[in-house]
């Protein structure tokens, strides 16, 4: 060979010594070739147990697959978002911009919903919401990929007013807790109550997370109204629902909720619970062999009973698995993608639900009592109720 040429020769390998290396962490992430999905939810604080039920529920749907996603393999990255709406940019940034996540699966907390909202807009990375009804992320910033497994805030309440109107309680106070899901939480619960004939005398509120009820429930004790309805989660709504039983009002004034009152916390809240009313898009005691067999199966899996956030993140894992097979794991084909993600019907242990145009679950809520320790269905308070999707539109 001549000296040229191995001139030649050497620099060509160097060169393509050099290039292979800069390239390596591409190989490396295209040949492992495992779909990234990052779990950005509540581990600590007043909604941690929620997280942790979401998180458990998705991995019950995706180990029912074998543990894939249309054919690949599963990497997790995890943020504990705190419920902490101040951190939640930086949080969705760090699964989407360090971790490169395929797919952003949270969160609990509306405010923090936001911040992964922009994150996902900006981004353009699928993002499933598997509880948090925050209405712009499906009315005036709905968007492309962004799709809700749960509930929009003011769907459960909106079958709330009638339920409260036909056992005769004609004036009522609401409480909540002050920020985005509370304050729709009461747009529904207003809409059902007056329409069905009910005056809502007195709004009270105390900020997220405070558990400090005791003023709160001295004024309902002197307003003397015929009913209370509220919105409260996790552990502070057993700390609620005991309080309020503690004050002497349980047995003198009922109580009502959104659903999420009496989820997760039927244990902590012990006989405080019991006969409290609520409408929500699930409840145990739904007797179908659906919801038998996911009971049956989580708590095997858990160790633990499952509520409506297992539901939910359960839910979450079968609407991945839906668009992950349609596209055989490509999940770069988002036009097929987000088709097969819109026009999914999900086999929920909730019962049967479909995606509005808006990418809002169109549910069931039930009406349901807490009785030994269970939330018991009572009947089927609104059928297949939408979310209006005010102001989307899919750019
Ligand atoms: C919310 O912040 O959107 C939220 C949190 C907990 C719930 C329901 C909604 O149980």
């Amino acid at each position: 060979m001549s000296t040229r040429r191995l001139v030649l020769t050497q620099s060509a390998a160097l060169i393509s010594a050099a290039s292979t290396t800069l390239l390596l962490p591409e190989i490396a992430r295209a040949q492992s070739n495992k779909i990234r999905v990052g779990l950005m939810l509540p581990y600590t604080g007043t909604f941690a147990q929620l997280g942790v039920a979401i998180e458990n529920g998705f991995r019950m749907a995706i180990a029912e697959q074998g543990g894939k996603l249309g054919g690949r393999e599963i990497e997790y990255f995890k943020v504990d978002d705190e419920s902490e709406p101040s951190k939640g940019i930086e949080n969705a940034s760090k699964l989407v911009q360090r971790d490169k996540v395929d797919v952003l699966v949270g969160t609990v907390h509306s405010g923090v919903q936001m911040g992964i909202h922009k994150v996902a807009r900006d981004s353009g990375v699928l993002s499933l919401i598997p509880n948090a009804g925050v209405h712009a992320a499906t009315r005036s910033q709905c968007a492309p990929n962004v799709f809700r497994t749960s509930f929009s805030n003011s769907q459960p309440t909106r079958a709330l007013g009638q339920a409260m109107v036909a056992k005769g309680h004609k004036k009522a106070v609401w409480i909540t807790w002050k920020y985005a899901a509370g304050d729709e939480a009461f747009e529904g619960f207003k809409e059902s109550y007056t329409a069905a004939g009910g005056t809502i005398v007195k709004e009270l509120g105390l900020p997220f997370p405070n558990v400090e009820f005791q003023a709160l429930l001295t004024e309902i004790a002197s307003i003397k109204p015929d009913a209370v309805a509220c919105f409260f989660a996790g552990g502070g709504a057993a700390k609620f629902m005991r309080d309020y039983a503690a004050a002497g009002l349980k047995d003198k004034i009922p109580l009502y909720g959104s659903g999420f009152l009496t989820e997760g916390v039927l244990e902590a809240a012990g006989p405080a619970a019991d006969g409290v009313m609520t409408t929500l898009h699930y409840s145990d005691s739904l007797n179908t062999p659906r919801n038998q067999a996911f009971r049956l199966a989580y708590a095997k899996m858990f160790r633990l009973q499952p509520d409506v956030y297992a539901v939910q993140g359960y839910d979450t894992g079968l609407l991945l698995v839906q668009g992950a097979n349609a596209v055989k794991g490509d999940l770069a084909n988002k036009p097929a993608l987000y088709k097969a993600l819109e026009s999914a019907t999900i086999d929920s242990p909730r019962g049967k639900w479909t995606m509005s145009k808006s990418h809002n679950p169109v549910q069931d809520i039930y009406l349901r009592v807490v009785e030994n320790k269970e939330n018991k269905v009572l009947g089927v308070a609104s059928k297949a109720l939408a979310d209006s999707g005010a102001g989307c539109k899919m750019a």
